[in-house]
């Protein structure tokens, strides 16, 4: 009997989920002669039943187009938005799992992607997760397809913005996405040459940022570019919120998984809000130069994916194939130097690869002179 596998992208969109979709298609109906259908919209169309072929041509001409041909959310099995509540839905996705009569179920996502597609297999449902996401902080895996391509968009952008900064001898605030891990920031920092790069693994001091910008002022160079990724926090910052947090008593979670009470929260929402705004006004006001701010967003998420993301995505996709033929579920495709391996979902779900501070890529940064904040 051919087997049956279902496919998702789930969370944030990156550049080379169609192209992992294609890897992963065109293996099990291609090379296994086996049978394919994606849902819709991540975990809440496998909810919701809304499937989308995947037999016929839709695979043809995907590998070079951004974003998701199955669409993609965020949404939760076990706290799904449904008529206004959030319900566990995880009894209803195993059913519908059983309805399509699948072998398999294929969810390509990031971290959250990963615990979630953990539940389903504690379901007793058959899974394998692709690791998808521009912030390549998936642990487990050399590396997240959507990454390569990323780090080209927010270098270019750099390169676009050290001329101008240069032109109107100012200081150029980029941020760059990456919540909770700062390698998007930091490669990209380094190609585009970023005088002065913060990551949420460095927490600044506004003050060291701001002498280093006066000392290339003094250098002849009365112009920076600051690249800082978007989970990045000064040390004032975190003093506010440990003392917002000494007052406090309940804890509330944070997106970056932090816990802070109730007050905290507030503090903290209050920080993170508009934190990079704040920084270069301080910035302008320490260093006496005109500050401007560019906030990248999606745009690092948008559009065709690299040659190195398809050609991961590919990889990871066929190499998920290959495990469905042999049988192996519960892991995670991990990417390993040229090649693959199975990573058991326990071992990577609720992890996240953050950059070591002795990473090699920080030891370089500093060599060629660049500031962290520290
Ligand atoms: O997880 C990838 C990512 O792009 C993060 O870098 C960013 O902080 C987040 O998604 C944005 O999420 P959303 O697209 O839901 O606004």
């Amino acid at each position: 009997m051919s087997k049956y596998i279902g496919i998702l992208t789930a969370g944030g969109d990156s550049p080379g989920l169609n192209a992992a979709i294609r890897g992963v298609g065109k293996a099990v109906l291609g090379h296994y002669g086996m049978h394919i259908v994606g849902f819709r919209d991540g975990f809440r169309g496998l909810m919701e039943n809304r499937t989308a072929p995947l037999d016929g041509g839709q695979l043809s001409g995907i590998l070079t187009v951004g974003g998701t041909i199955l669409g993609t959310s965020r949404d939760k099995p076990h706290k799904m938005p449904v008529g206004g509540k959030i319900l566990n839905m995880l009894d209803t996705i195993a059913g519908n799992y059983r309805d399509n009569h699948l072998d398999c179920l294929v969810c390509l996502g990031g971290g959250g992607t990963l615990k979630n597609a953990l539940r389903l297999k504690q379901m007793g449902l058959n899974v394998i997760t692709l690791p998808k996401t521009i912030d390549n902080d998936v642990a487990g895996t050399d590396i997240t397809f959507g990454f390569d391509t990323a780090l080209g968009i927010a270098t270019e952008a750099i390169d676009r913005l050290h001329s101008t900064a240069h032109s109107h001898h100012r200081i150029i605030v980029v941020e760059i996405m990456g919540h909770r891990a700062g390698w998007l920031a930091l490669g990209a920092g380094i190609a585009g040459g970023a005088d002065v790069i913060l990551v949420p693994e460095i927490p600044y001091d506004v003050d060291s940022v701001a002498e280093a910008i006066r000392a290339r002022a003094r250098g002849g160079k009365p112009f920076s570019i600051v690249a800082v990724a978007e989970g990045a926090v000064s040390k004032q910052d975190l003093a506010a919120i440990a003392a917002a947090r000494a007052k406090g008593n309940k804890s509330a979670k944070l997106k970056d998984g932090r816990k802070l009470d109730d007050q905290e929260a507030d503090a903290a929402e209050l920080l993170y809000a508009d934190r990079t705004l704040r920084l270069a006004k301080s910035l302008e006001a320490l260093t006496g130069l005109e500050a401007r701010v560019t906030i990248l967003g999606h745009v690092q998420r948008g559009g065709a994916p690299s040659a190195a993301d398809r050609l991961l995505a590919t990889r990871l996709g066929t190499a998920c194939a290959d495990l469905i033929a042999k049988g192996t579920f519960g892991v995670m495709v991990a990417a390993k130097g040229d090649g693959t391996r199975p990573v058991k979902l326990e071992d990577v779900a609720g992890k996240v690869k953050t950059v070591p501070l002795n990473h090699p890529w920080i030891g370089s940064a500093r060599r060629v002179g660049t500031n962290f904040g520290d």
